[in-house]
């Protein structure tokens, strides 16, 4: 049974590729908890047409299409949104991530410029160029909740995640310095979460994936946070229970981040 917890809320969610994808197990989830949702991803990714099943399960939304290094077409987006929900927007998930380098696979002590531009353009200053139109168009409701996705790899060094950990500390500052403007003229929150390594097509792209997921999990004293209960984070984070909850990088990682050793990892490095 559902809570009900975003009952008359509505959202805009980026970045749900396919069924494994964090965005669609929140678009399932704030649907559920009471939500009207608009889904949208990159015109390459709605090729694909997987989004569509999604838009179906989730009271028929619409889907659509949005390059976030795009301002116009975020701002495209906004304005569709708002006509379609008839008002304001109350949240956004903003479920987007994507290094060139790591995918053609050159070294972090190698990589082609050009190319981290793009990484930096996709994944981090997208943040700031939602969030900067939505603020321009007034387009969220006041006490309103923007979340974004980032990893540990922002504090520490993983040196598999390449240039997607520089690419993640400046989306978590961006969520900072936003979440001060954005807080002071309406209320509005922004937050990053911090989320466990998780088999989706962006992770599966990291080299080495499979061996960082299981070290990750025996790390953790609750074991790696799965992306549905990464979902189930999100709407809380969308919901009224949070609403002086803002400007923080928020770990769901079942406790990764605080933890120095475990005991599964002495016995496997004892054996
Ligand atoms: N999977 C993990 O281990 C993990 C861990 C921590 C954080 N994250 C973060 O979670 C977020 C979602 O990733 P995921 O793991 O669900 O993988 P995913 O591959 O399902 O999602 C990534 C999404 O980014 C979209 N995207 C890429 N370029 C875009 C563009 N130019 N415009 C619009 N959309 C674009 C893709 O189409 C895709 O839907 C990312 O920010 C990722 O870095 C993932």
């Amino acid at each position: 049974m559902s809570n009900q917890l975003l009952k008359g809320k509505k959202g805009i969610i980026f970045g749900a590729l396919n069924d494994q994808s964090i965005a669609w197990k929140t678009a399932e989830k704030c649907y559920e908890a009471g939500a009207e949702i608009v889904l949208t991803n990159a015109p390459v990714a709605l090729r694909m047409g997987e989004i569509n099943k999604l838009a179906e399960q989730c009271g028929n939304a619409p889907v659509i299409g949005c390059d976030v290094t795009s301002s116009d077409d975020i701002k495209n987006l906004l304005e569709k949104s708002i006509e379609h929900f008839g008002g304001k927007i109350d949240f956004i998930l903003h479920s987007v991530g994507m290094s060139l380098n790591v995918r053609k696979g050159n070294h972090y002590t190698d990589l082609n410029y050009d190319w981290e531009h793009k990484t930096l353009d996709i994944s981090a200053m997208s943040l700031h160029r939602v969030c900067q139109a939505a603020y321009q168009m007034d387009a969220i409701n006041d006490w309103g909740s923007i979340v974004a996705l980032t990893y540990i790899a922002a504090q520490r060094i993983f040196p598999d995640y390449n240039e997607m950990a520089d690419a993640k500390s400046l989306l978590e500052s961006i969520a900072r310095s936003f979440g001060y403007h954005y807080g002071v003229r309406n209320k509005v929150r922004i937050n990053t979460i911090s989320q466990s390594p998780t088999m989706t097509t962006a992770g599966s792209g990291v080299k080495g994936f499979g061996g960082f997921l299981g070290y990750a999990d025996k790390m953790s004293p609750l074991g790696n946070a799965s992306a549905e209960d990464c979902a189930n984070y999100c709407v809380s984070l969308f919901s009224d229970l949070t609403r002086f909850v803002t400007m923080q990088n928020l770990f769901h990682d079942g406790g990764f981040s605080s933890t120095g050793v475990t005991q599964a990892i002495i016995d496997q490095m004892e054996k």
